[in-house]
């Protein structure tokens, strides 16, 4: 099944079901706010009290980091413009009784090209079946070259912070924007403290271990990951997320971050791609 529906507040999304699993996709910044396997609990956290509404990101799913990450680019919104952006569905099948696909598109507009002045086409296909993919095109419709920084942002639910261990990025080059510095990761990650580090070089899966459950991160076109957990006093500080929401989430963000830029010629294209199950 594949509907068009609508949130009270004029917020439209897609929602998926088939035997694997179920997912939610709102329309404003391709963001897949929710998703499901079968019998299993929800994958992706989401804040209790996110807005729903039109110009806000979403708190939680994954927000889409485009096409700047961070305030990599100063004369952009934090994380670019993308996930406050209005796609449009530009294709839905239902490949088989488990497997659903749905294309999103963002172009520029005369709005968009006044804070980033670049011609292009942004493409997201969702796949969702026991594992949720996502691969997210850049194409560059100008005559002149960009460079650009993005990231799936992606909110891991865990059951308590304290549980959450990230296996995959021992002996990784780092940056812990924190502190301003770099350094080499020793040994797997656990949180006890604000976490805020861009993790560079890294070609392997990640992994969010959380008791019992085992998640996998495959990314493919991005060399960088973030991980990142506000703890409690950014927390308290952070729009639409409650004061102890912290314990519920880990972010691991599959990017082209800091020195994992990708610059696009005209007509050229570069895809980022993450499978998570
Ligand atoms: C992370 C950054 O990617 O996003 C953090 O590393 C930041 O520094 C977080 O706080 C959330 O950003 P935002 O703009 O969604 O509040």
């Amino acid at each position: 099944m594949i509907e068009l529906k609508m949130l009270s507040n004029e917020i439209e999304y897609i929602e998926i079901k088939n035997e694997n699993a179920t997912a939610k996709i709102a329309l404003q910044g391709a963001h897949v706010f929710e998703y499901k396997r079968s019998r299993e609990d929800d994958l992706l956290w989401l804040s209790e009290v996110s807005d729903f509404e039109r110009g806000k990101a979403i708190r939680g799913g994954v927000p889409i980091c485009w096409p700047s990450f961070g305030a990599n680019n100063p004369e952009l919104p934090q994380h670019g413009f993308a996930r406050t952006s209005l796609f449009e569905l530009i294709s839905s099948s239902e490949i088989d009784t488990k497997t659903t696909e749905v294309e999103l598109r963002l172009r520029h507009t005369q709005e968009s090209l006044k804070v980033w002045n670049y011609k292009f086409d942004l493409l997201l296909k969702v796949t969702i079946t026991d594992k949720l993919t996502m691969e997210l095109k850049t194409i560059n419709t100008d005559e002149k070259e960009f460079k650009l920084t993005q990231a799936f942002h992606s909110y891991f639910k865990v059951s308590d912070i304290s549980n959450a261990v990230v296996k995959g990025l021992d002996k990784k080059l780092c940056f812990d924007t924190l502190t301003n510095r770099n350094f080499v990761q020793e040994g797997d990650i656990i949180f006890n403290q604000e976490f805020d580090k861009v993790y560079q070089k890294v070609d392997n899966e990640i992994i969010l271990n959380d008791k019992e459950k085992t998640i996998h991160i495959e990314n493919e076109g991005s060399s960088s990951i973030v991980v990142w957990n506000p703890w409690i006093d950014k927390c308290k500080r952070m729009s639409a997320m409650k004061n102890e929401a912290y314990k519920e989430f880990v972010c691991i963000e599959s990017a082209n971050a800091f020195e994992d830029f990708k610059v696009i010629k005209p007509k050229e294209s570069h895809t980022l791609k993450a499978i998570i199950y």
